[in-house]
């Protein structure tokens, strides 16, 4: 008995702690890299919102004075946190996991980056990436900026796409563009992948049997084929493009005392005559338990009248 409850304590401590050792990124969340160079302002800004926000679990960089937590927060100084790759540290940040918060909307984007930066300057083997500036000739040193809408007229997804840069926008022609809709297990593609036009627009047809949550809304996300050209950038929305769909009770259809609406008739028919036959055969049982009594109550009386004569 011991040994089993030992095992169950060994499972429930090391489980939790093996699941906690590897936090796994998506593929296409690795590569993410700032659209800007880290520079000692960067750093700066970094190291006021560290000291803000993070300090209090990670501690001071290189000294290794992070709080004992399960699994531990680590000292961003060391190769815990150094080996991920910067597209790795914004999403851990972005997100967070067990004790580390999500920092989605305690910070923005640009700093959450800066606190990279920060982070970086404890590494003097980092060598930044910034995010590919537009190779192709027509957008060089433009970000690219995507835009997903609705037409209900015509049940399509719109997407545009230009490539921003300074002041200035220009649509963005030529680029081979794929829709996914988020489902429970995965992704869906929508219909094919199609090719920006002159107006750096392009459109999805949904189909029409496309199913949603109760309100009609699907998480649709969208991205360009080629991201050596074009960049890494997608574009995640929520649209209501969907038909509604009701979650539907397990119970609501076919249980009988449910929803008798619903119910067949020769079902309520077989059941009604089922519970009446169970329930007269009871009444019968206790008649003749009645009927047993009676009679025993009279051969009672009797066999008394015979002791007194
Ligand atoms: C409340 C405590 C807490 C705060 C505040 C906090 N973290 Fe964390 N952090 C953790 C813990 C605990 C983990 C380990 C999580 C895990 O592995 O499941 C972690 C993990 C991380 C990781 C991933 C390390 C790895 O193993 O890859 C990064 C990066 C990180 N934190 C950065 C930050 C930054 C940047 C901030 C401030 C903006 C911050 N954290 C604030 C507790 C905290």
């Amino acid at each position: 008995m011991r040994s089993i409850l030992l095992g169950i304590v060994t499972f429930l401590v090391i489980v939790p702690d093996l699941a906690g050792q590897e936090w796994i990124v998506p593929d296409d969340k690795k590569g993410k890299l700032s659209t800007f160079q880290f520079d000692e302002n960067t750093k700066k800004s970094g190291e006021k919102i560290y000291s803000v926000n993070c300090i209090s679990c990670h501690g001071t960089p290189g000294k290794g004075n992070f709080l004992k937590l399960v699994p531990p927060p680590g000292d961003p100084a060391t190769d815990k946190i150094q080996l991920n790759r910067d597209g790795e540290l914004f999403y851990k940040v972005i997100n967070g996991r067990g004790q580390m918060p999500s920092f989605k909307n305690a910070l923005s984007s640009d700093e959450i980056w800066h606190v990279i930066s920060f982070v970086r300057s404890f590494n003097s083997s980092y060598k930044q990436l910034i995010m590919p500036v537009i190779t192709s000739s027509a957008y060089p040193g433009a970000v690219i900026k995507m835009m997903l809408s609705y037409n209900s007229s015509d049940s399509t997804i719109v997407l545009e796409a230009d490539a921003v840069k300074q002041n200035s926008s220009v649509a963005v022609t030529g680029a081979e563009v794929k829709l996914l809709v988020h489902r429970t297990f995965g992704h869906l593609q929508i219909d094919d992948i199609k090719t920006t036009d002159i107006n750096g627009k392009v459109a999805f047809k949904v189909p029409a049997n496309l199913p949603g949550d109760t309100l009609g809304n699907i998480q649709v996300s969208a991205r360009f084929i080629n991201e050596d050209t074009f960049g890494s950038v997608s574009k995640d929305t929520i649209l209501t493009a969907a038909l509604i769909t009701l979650p539907v009770s397990l119970v609501a259809e076919r249980a009988m005392w449910n929803n008798v609406r619903k119910a067949p008739v020769w079902v309520i028919l077989t059941y009604s005559l089922g519970l009446l036959t169970a329930l007269g055969f009871i009444g019968l049982v206790l008649m003749k338990i009645r009927d047993i009594f009676i009679i025993g109550e009279s051969v009672l009386k009797d066999s008394e009248k015979i002791n007194i004569t």
